[in-house]
């Protein structure tokens, strides 16, 4: 099933917890949570105390896309503050394999991310122990980014690649999604949609989330 995971990037944080409930009536699944730390990119965000908070106030699924340095560091207080899906960086991870192991032990969804220069083979070796792979279609750090195309190309390969291997992976594809080049997303093979300033940049995220919903269901249905 395609699923929608709303970027809270592009959000009104004074009224976060209204949001998740409007994107979560529009038929969202997920909620993608980006945490940045100034270091690993150039911005900073938010971290495991409003996650801790959000909690409290939904049932979404809370996809964390960590943007941060040293992410093997703080696996454990992302997992404690409620996320459910913990999304590392490859080229922030020393050592892949046990920062994805030590995700799995805290009992939380394992997945892997990486940027539009890194090549998909680097997760050859990961990609029976994730349940989910981001490729991010723009350079991580802001949202309201335009769409780089050639990272579909990505998108495909590793659906091929999840297909011939028999695996059972979600493929999530984050930044510059919108309703214009949604189709191409959905054609390359992405399973997971990230949208934040599609979304929320406009008084009507009800609508705007409602017609994500509906487009990848009719899609589903061709
Ligand atoms: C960018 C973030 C994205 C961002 C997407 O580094 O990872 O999740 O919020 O925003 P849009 O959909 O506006 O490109
Ligand atoms: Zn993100």
């Amino acid at each position: 099933m395609i699923k929608l995971a709303p970027s809270i990037l592009s959000a009104d944080f004074s009224i976060l917890k209204e949001e998740l409930e409007i994107i979560e009536k529009a038929g969202a699944q997920y909620v993608h949570i980006d945490v940045m730390d100034g270091h690993f990119v150039p911005n900073i965000t938010l971290g495991p105390p409003v996650i801790k908070s959000l909690r409290k106030t939904s049932n979404l699924i809370f996809d964390v896309h960590l943007m941060i340095e040293n992410p093997e560091q703080y696996i454990a207080p992302f997992a404690e503050a409620g996320a459910d899906i913990i999304n590392v960086h490859v080229e922030a991870c020393r050592d892949l394999p046990s920062v994805i192991d030590k995700i799995i032990a805290f009992g939380k969804i394992p997945a892997v991310t990486i940027k539009p220069e890194t090549d998909v083979d680097v997760l050859a070796g990961v990609l029976d122990k994730v349940k989910m792979v981001l490729i991010m279609s723009v350079n991580p750090g802001f949202g309201g980014q335009p769409l780089m195309k050639e990272c579909l190309l990505k998108v495909e390969r590793l659906s091929h690649i999840i297909k011939e291997r028999n695996l059972d992976v979600e493929i999530e594809i984050d930044g510059g999604v919108n309703l214009e080049n949604l189709e191409i997303v959905l054609k390359s093979g992405a399973t997971v949609i990230v949208a934040g300033s599609a979304i929320f940049d406009s008084e009507n995220t009800y609508e705007n989330a409602k017609q994500f919903v509906d487009y990848c269901k009719g899609f589903e249905m061709r």
